[in-house]
């Protein structure tokens, strides 16, 4: 099985936990393919079994350019889209918190709930992006039997 993580990240946060994912994936025996957004040739979806879309809150819980065009780009929602974000609540509590993340995963229908990391996942968040990036195994699995 095929994932493809696509993600966007100005500091790192972001790509700090895409990197966890796919080495999660891998370890789980899965082909893995990271993208960065806005950077380099853009990844053709349809060869992948699943997408996985991560991205930084920017504004007051908006979502940053190169994320939208990056989902205008691919032209239609695929079935099996899994979400997950990076945030800081100090930007405007739970509610704001990793909001692109969960307009994200509205506007794909997902039935997997989005993965909100505060900040950097290293330390005691390292263990919930795991259990996360299983579950989702699990879920697209349970779909796909
Ligand atoms: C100007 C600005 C606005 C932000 N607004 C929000 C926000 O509304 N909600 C949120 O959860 N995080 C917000 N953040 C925090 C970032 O999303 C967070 O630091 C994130 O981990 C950055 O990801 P990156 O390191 O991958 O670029 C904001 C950060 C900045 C600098």
């Amino acid at each position: 099985m095929s994932f493809l993580i696509a993600y966007a990240s100005l500091s790192g946060n972001t790509k700090e936990v895409a990197d966890l994912i796919a080495e999660t994936l891998i370890a789980e025996g899965m082909e893995v393919t990271t993208y960065r957004i806005g950077g380099g040739v853009m990844p053709t979806l349809h060869q992948f079994d699943a997408m996985i879309i991560g991205s930084f809150t920017w504004g007051k819980g908006e979502t940053p350019d190169e994320v939208k065009n990056f989902v205008a780009d691919i032209g239609y929602k695929p079935d099996s889209v899994y979400v997950f974000g990076t945030g800081d609540t100090q930007f405007g509590g739970d509610i704001l918190f990793c909001h692109a993340a969960v307009k994200l995963a509205r506007f794909y229908g997902s039935t997997y709930d989005p993965l909100r990391i505060e900040q950097s996942p290293r330390g005691k968040q390292q263990k919930i992006v795991i259990e996360w990036s299983k579950g989702v195994l699990k879920h697209w699995k349970h779909l796909h039997e």
